[in-house]
């Protein structure tokens, strides 16, 4: 088939790639012009495993175009949408992109042709641009919800390994060209109403949020009643109705998709004069687990201002340099405040989250030079190289009073300690750091600056 997807991001690059390797003819239509260049180079604009190789081989093979408008591909039969759906000021969701996409096809659209919404829009949203936009084109446009799941990092093995495939429309027609896009893919094809296929969307994303907030409650439980957070989740996760996915406490969640669809379906529900209450409390207790770091480490330190804090990671989660609502940076953000000082390193999101952090953090190339002269060091990204570092040569490039504070509970607790470290964690007991090696500390440090 013909298919064109408007918006060349994490999930229309990743479409476009795999229905062109699927045999369709697609062309992905990018505005951005950076990004354009970048993709007609061969280039994909982000790391995702095995999308450049899929998008070098559609190009060699003739099946995968790129250009910067949509109205030279009006004869597409299929025209996927998955254009940025992002949260307003107000918390709602801005669907500017989403309408002037609208526009175009009830502008330029002369023939049959089935708008494919891969967007994350709100339950509602797509009858509503039916009797909006689509009746008034010149020729017959049907429309079907077809919400993604990919996960940042995974979006190709998602791509061919989804849970389940979820179709949306009215017109069983239009269903079933979309469920045969999927062609040669095994999982489940759920076909329901276009508003049951978009709250699916939201309610997927909110429960996993839920999760993740209720087990950062259980956690901020355990540190007052003397329990520890990690045997705790391991035990519950091994229910089968629970599972042990989305139960790591930490310093919460972050990324583009559950903060903006949390706040969003927080805002469809008061649209509609409903009190999600639930949604509101994962919400609340998200935002709070950025301030908990705060809080532990000005009871850690005392007094924060003018002290030196190293901070290990700033994408929103490992494998990525995507910093979009990284717990990371609003913990930056609110330790700047106190007048910290902040050196900090990620193995790959330095440079994107320079872009957005004042110019007084520094930035650093290797833990060890994030470490040199900090008071305390805030892991806040669980990526692997922060597993097995040499701590005791950490604890040598830092300062008095040693805090490790380990924001993802991702890091060898008894090791650290028993450099003279003091390992703080999320809903585990300190672990105080052992005092005779810490006195040789101050030795290393001067042969070590
Ligand atoms: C998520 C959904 O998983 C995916 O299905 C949807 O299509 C898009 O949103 P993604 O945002 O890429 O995917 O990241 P994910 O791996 O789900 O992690 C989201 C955030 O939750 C990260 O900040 C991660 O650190 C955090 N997280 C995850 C936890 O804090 N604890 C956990 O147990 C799991």
């Amino acid at each position: 088939m013909k298919v064109a997807v408007v918006g060349g991001g994490y999930v229309g690059l990743v479409a476009a790639a795999c229905l062109s390797r699927s045999g369709h003819h697609v062309v992905c239509v990018e505005k951005d012009e950076k990004k354009l260049a970048m993709l007609q180079a061969g280039e994909p604009p982000f790391f995702e495993t095995g999308l450049a190789e899929i998008i070098a081989g559609g190009m060699a093979a003739g099946t995968l175009h790129f250009d910067q408008t949509m109205k030279p591909h009006m004869h597409a039969e299929v025209m996927m949408v998955a254009v940025g759906t992002p949260s307003r000021q107000d918390k709602g969701i801005d669907l500017s992109h989403i309408h002037a996409v609208m526009a175009d096809i009830v502008e330029y659209a002369a023939r049959p042709m089935l708008v494919v919404m891969k967007s994350t829009v709100p339950p509602g949203f797509g009858v509503n641009l039916k009797d909006r936009f689509l009746v008034r084109a010149r020729a017959p446009i049907g429309y079907v919800s077809n919400p993604e799941f990919l996960r940042e990092g995974f979006a190709v093995h998602d791509w061919y390994n989804p849970d389940r495939i979820v179709i949306g429309g009215d017109d069983p027609g239009a269903v079933n060209t979309v469920a045969g896009l999927y062609r040669g893919i095994e999982a489940p094809v759920l076909k329901m109403d276009i508003s049951s296929a978009e709250m699916t969307k939201y309610a997927a994303n909110a429960f996993l949020a839920t999760k993740i907030s209720f087990i950062n409650e259980i956690a901020n439980l355990c540190e007052l009643v003397g329990a520890d957070i990690l045997p705790v989740a391991g035990a519950v996760g091994l229910d089968r109705r629970i599972g042990p996915e989305f139960l790591q406490a930490g310093l919460g969640y972050g990324g583009s998709c559950f903060p903006k669809d949390t706040c969003g379906l927080d805002f469809v529900s008061t649209c509609n004069g409903y009190a999600f209450n639930l949604l509101k409390a994962v919400i609340e207790v998200n935002n709070r687990q950025r301030v908990l770091a705060m809080r532990k480490l000005r009871l850690a330190l005392g007094k924060l201002h003018n002290k030196t804090v190293g901070v290990l990671g700033l994408a929103f989660k490992p494998g990525t340099d995507d910093v979009r609502e990284s717990p990371s940076l609003d913990i930056i953000r609110l330790l700047l405040d106190e007048g910290v000082n902040i050196r900090a390193y990620d193995p790959l999101a330095n440079n994107k989250a320079r872009e957005v952090l004042p110019p007084s953090v520094f930035f650093a190339s290797s833990p060890q030079e994030a470490a040199a002269g900090s008071n305390a060091l805030l892991a806040v990204t669980a990526w692997p190289e922060f597993t097995n570092l040499d701590w005791f040569r950490i604890g040598s490039l830092m300062k008095p009073p040693y805090v490790v504070l380990d924001g993802r509970n991702c890091l060898p607790a008894k090791d650290i300690a028993a450099t003279g470290l003091y390992y703080l964690s999320i809903g585990r007991p300190p672990v105080s750091g052992n005092d005779k090696c810490k006195k040789h500390f101050g030795l290393r440090l001067n042969q070590a600056l």
